[in-house]
């Protein structure tokens, strides 16, 4: 197997951390050890996830938590970015799972040893299911329950953190989950979504006070994830589309977070759709944030819809996709931080996930997936050319260290360096692992 990866010299470094990401739901299982979360009850709606399937074991990293870390630190990478599982924290009578919280400090204990940076996500997706029993993220105390569980997490986690993430892709648990229902808690209605986008915000902004109290020296601030639109045809219409679903889809989110207001949008909303706004809650969701974290997979085209405004259509015939019919677009990724850098005062920028599905298989202990080689470093030097461009990029994180459970995919796509086993969780490196270990264990300081 050829294991070249040739990257520019941006991110070539060993002063720029390159990482690889998870997140808990996905890969932990241990469900008898947690509250139960609005992905378990998703998981047992019929139809809801493609194979049936659900999180009780995942890639059983709860038990082979160490062998995970181990296979982080020897493929060379700087950085692990994983989330902390809120269910497993603050049990549904309040009091604190002291068994869970030992789970993460052990876990950050063991990066620390290893030399490896620890980016901890405080929310990828797992509201505990109470919770949203008592209405989720349309329930404005949602907020104030996140910002408790924060102050509960970051004063046990002191001095074992480098950076923090309060919220992972506020669109998708909003629109995703409360809005057009295919995520959980499958809720759908023009009326939620909006509503849900708001209390997450908030949630954000109330968590960024207690990290300022309890973490006044870590790095953090909120990851987003963006789809550039690109317009189907130059004819105005479509234009105009175009910027309506950016509005919704993607500045909706960046927009309060770095300006404290929402876009124009917002007054054009028929009533019922409209986030129920407190005086007060813009200044908290704009609390400053010392870096804006960017997933980027793929760009999309959009079409002008005389129902809804805007249409996204799928790639166009013969275009390059992954395995979840996503185009491969490198370029966007560089266009997009370019833009970001334009529209606004940026704090300093981290690509915090970025990655691809390919339909791997096992063959004779190995797994080829020469398409994810390609596209990594692709992605990786789009971004070398947006910091040449000016763009300050800080970080690039892999999505994703395993294989593991792709929310309403189940277990049918592989996002992973590394195939996953899923009958013996045996953990075999793909070649992408491969060729990522080859370039990272030989990068200079510069
Ligand atoms: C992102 C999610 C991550 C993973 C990738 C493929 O939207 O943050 O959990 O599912 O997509």
């Amino acid at each position: 197997m050829t294991t070249n990866f040739s990257v520019n010299k941006q991110l070539s470094s060993t002063s720029f951390p390159i990482g690889v990401a998870t997140s808990a739901f996905q890969i932990e299982g241990g469900r008898d050890s947690r509250e139960a979360s609005i992905w378990d009850t998703f998981c047992t709606k019929p139809g809801a996830v493609k194979d049936g399937s659900n999180g009780f074991v995942a890639c059983d990293h709860i038990e082979y938590w160490q062998d995970d870390i181990e296979l982080v630190a020897s493929l060379g990478f700087d950085a692990y970015r994983f989330s902390v599982s809120w269910p497993r924290i603050i049990r549904a009578d309040g009091s604190i799972n002291q068994q869970g919280v030992l789970f993460y400090t052990h876990l950050l204990t063991l990066l620390k040893q290893k030399g490896l940076k620890a980016y901890v996500t405080l929310y990828h997706w797992d509201l505990p299911q109470y919770l949203e029993d008592q209405g989720g993220w349309l329930n404005r105390d949602t907020a104030r329950a996140f910002a408790d569980y924060v102050d509960v997490v970051s004063r046990a986690f002191n001095g074992l953190v480098d950076c923090y993430a309060t919220l992972n892709e506020p669109f998708c648990s909003a629109y995703l989950g409360y809005e057009a229902g295919v995520h959980a808690p499958g809720k759908t209605g023009k009326q939620y979504g909006k509503k849900a986008a708001h209390h997450l915000l908030l949630a954000h902004g109330l968590a960024m006070q207690v990290l300022r109290k309890n973490a006044p020296d870590v790095t953090s601030g909120i990851v987003l994830n963006f789809t550039p639109y690109y317009a189907a045809s130059e004819q105005q219409k479509d234009c105009a589309a175009t910027q309506l679903a950016h509005d919704h889809h993607n500045d909706w989110y960046v927009r309060p977070v770095l300006t404290g207001k929402y876009p124009e949008l917002l007054s054009l909303l028929p009533e019922d759709e409209q986030p129920d706004i407190y005086e007060g809650d813009l200044a908290l969701i704009s609390t400053p944030i010392d870096y804006l974290g960017v997933n980027y997979y793929t760009r999309s085209f959009v079409q002008h819809d005389d129902n809804e405004g805007f249409t996204i259509l799928p790639p166009e015939h013969g275009a390059p996709v992954s395995a979840m019919g996503w185009e491969i677009f490198p370029n966007a990724l560089r266009d997009l931080l370019l833009q970001l850098h334009r529209d606004y005062d940026l704090p300093p920028v981290q690509i915090t996930e970025n990655g691809m599905a390919c339909d791997d298989v096992l063959i004779n202990g190995e797994v080829d997936d020469p398409i994810r080689v390609q596209y990594l470093q692709d992605h990786m030097n789009a971004v070398a050319q947006a910091m040449e461009s000016g763009v300050n990029v800080t970080a690039y994180f892999v999505w994703s260290l395993l294989d593991n459970f792709e929310w309403a995919e189940g277990y049918l796509k592989r996002f992973g360096i590394v195939y996953v086993d899923y009958s013996s969780q045996r953990r075999v490196p793909k070649r992408s692992a491969q060729a990522l270990k080859h370039w990272l264990t030989r990068r200079q300081s510069v």
